[in-house]
């Protein structure tokens, strides 16, 4: 497993890509095998045309297609994506009932470049994401793909999901309050838990809205569903899941 070596250096001075973990760590899983492969197959694609830096040119990145195609306007223009971290959050009322959806809690981080240059890496990079926590350090970048903090997601009351821009090397695009607009089932390849996967969302902002963000897809979900039934469940709890979210303005 020597090329990893290699590539790690490739990755940081060719490509502005992310190190991987030292190999034969126990951090090392399949998901981060499958991305660090993809990475791979760019470095040598760049060693081959002389080393083109990426452009992080967001007007070339596609949104992903949901299998129940998402509404877009044409005057969106593209400000940014990031990857979401965090928490689904539910309620049981009692035993009989069904979780009820009661917020969430994710730090965001930004992969613009990935989206741009990158897309078939973004979608690996969010199911490596997944599988592994939060970094302690609440400001550090999401390791090990080294993606700066962005983006603050929470709920400000049920039915309004919130991304604040405020971290220190946050792009200035202000505070989203959202409301959702449609959603679409994840794809058949999504990275579910034993629940399944949740849905992919066009979300819009309210006129409650710090800056000109006006529309928010969530996409490229993995986990974050609840159990079917409150059986056994406590009166609120967490699922952990991950997705990339799409910014527009
Ligand atoms: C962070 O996001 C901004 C746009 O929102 C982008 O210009 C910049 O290139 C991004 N940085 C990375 C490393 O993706
Ligand atoms: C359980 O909670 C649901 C939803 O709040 C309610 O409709 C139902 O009447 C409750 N059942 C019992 C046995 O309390
Ligand atoms: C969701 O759960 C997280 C983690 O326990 C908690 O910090 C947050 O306050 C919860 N949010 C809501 C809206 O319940
Ligand atoms: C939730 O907040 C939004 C915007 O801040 C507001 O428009 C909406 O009426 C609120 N909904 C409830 C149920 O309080
Ligand atoms: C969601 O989008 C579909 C088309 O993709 C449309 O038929 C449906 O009416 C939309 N739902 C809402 C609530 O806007």
């Amino acid at each position: 497993m020597k090329y990893f070596t290699v590539f790690a250096a490739l990755a940081a001075s060719v490509m502005a890509l992310p190190a991987p973990p030292s190999h034969g760590s126990t951090e090392w899983t399949p998901a981060m095998a499958g991305y660090f492969d993809v990475v791979y197959k760019h470095i040598q694609e760049a060693r081959q045309n002389g080393g083109r830096p990426p452009t992080c040119d967001l007007s070339k990145a596609a949104l992903p297609v949901a299998p129940t195609p998402l509404p877009i306007l044409d005057s969106y223009v593209l400000e940014h994506v990031a990857i979401g971290r965090g928490t689904q959050n539910y309620t049981c009322a009692n035993a009989t009932a069904t979780p009820t959806a009661a917020g969430a809690v994710a730090r965001f981080y930004n992969a613009s470049c990935l989206a741009a240059d990158f897309p078939d890496l973004l979608g690996l990079a969010t199911n490596i994401a997944y599988e592994r926590p939060l970094p302690e350090d609440p400001l550090a970048p999401l390791g090990p793909t080294n993606m700066e903090l962005s983006t603050h997601h929470f709920f400000s009351n049920g039915t309004t999901p919130v991304f604040a821009f405020d971290a220190p090397d946050s792009p200035k695009l202000g505070r989203v309050f959202a409301q959702k607009a449609n959603d679409s089932i994840a794809p058949a390849t999504a990275v579910k838990n034993e629940n399944g996967v949740i849905p992919w969302l066009y979300l819009t902002s309210r006129s409650t809205t710090e800056g000109d963000i006006k529309a928010v897809y969530r996409v490229d979900t993995a986990g974050g569903s609840p159990p079917a039934t409150c059986k056994d469940q406590p009166a609120s709890f967490n699922v952990d899941y991950a997705a990339v979210y799409w910014f527009y303005k």
